[in-house]
């Protein structure tokens, strides 16, 4: 979700009223999803990098998600959408670990969409911490390093219950991962949209999904 500051520089506001912008597009883009065939979205939200923003700027991320989640989780029940949190939930406030608790709770009987927000979240600190799981299973003596592979190190990955993303959208014209699910995007496909994330619509959304579809995949292989 790209671009909230220059929306918000672009109009001579605070970064803040980006954001703010921001998460408010975000109910448009899930509710998108079934009509589209998207089971399963996820959406970066804070990155284990955006601490080094100011704190004004960190502390009023926190409490936009604070708000979000007290503001949208009826909602987010009532249509069908199952909400999970990817990301290092130790250094998130208490507080906001409740709130993110309670809220995959209250949606986990849900189906419909399958919406996962990454706060606090790293590619690489997400590799760390997986592997600190798996060592300590091996020094327990309950795993053989022997019968170590890439499926039992994605078994302890934060996203250990999901599919690995087939399509990977970046708005606001930057064309880099940034740390955004490197272990899962082996195979995506990327799309780079230089649509700001507070002005991206159901329509934009749409579009980026189309050009997906019209896409061959071959996971390594040749098809005929
Ligand atoms: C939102 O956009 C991403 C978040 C960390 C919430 P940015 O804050 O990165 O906006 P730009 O890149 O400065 O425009
Ligand atoms: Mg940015």
């Amino acid at each position: 979700m790209d671009g909230n500051g220059r929306w918000a520089q672009m109009r001579g506001r605070p970064r803040l009223f980006g954001h703010q912008a921001g998460a408010r597009r975000v109910r448009e883009i899930v509710e998108a999803c079934p009509d589209l065939g998207i089971r399963y979205l996820t959406i970066f939200a804070f990155s284990t990098e955006n601490w080094r923003r100011t704190q004004v700027e960190v502390a009023g991320l926190m409490t936009l998600f604070r708000r979000y989640i007290q503001k949208e989780a009826t909602a987010l029940l009532d249509k069908g959408v199952r909400v999970r949190f990817i990301g290092d939930r130790d250094r998130l406030d208490p507080k906001l670990v409740g709130m993110m608790h309670a809220l995959e709770e209250i949606t986990s009987g849900n189906d419909l969409v399958n919406l996962t927000v990454a706060i606090n979240y790293g590619g690489r600190d997400e590799v760390a911490r997986a592997t600190k799981r798996l060592a300590r299973e091996v020094a327990a003596g309950r795993l053989d390093p022997e019968d170590v592979d890439a499926e039992t190190l994605a078994h302890f990955l934060d996203t250990c219950l999901l599919p690995d993303p087939d399509l990977v959208i970046r708005t606001s014209g930057e064309a880099r991962i940034s740390n955004f699910l490197l272990w899962q995007s082996a195979y995506a496909e990327y799309e780079f949209t230089p649509v700001l994330w507070p002005d991206f619509t159901a329509a934009h959304f749409a579009e980026i999904v189309g050009n997906y579809s019209a896409r061959e995949r071959r996971y390594g292989a040749v098809l005929s």
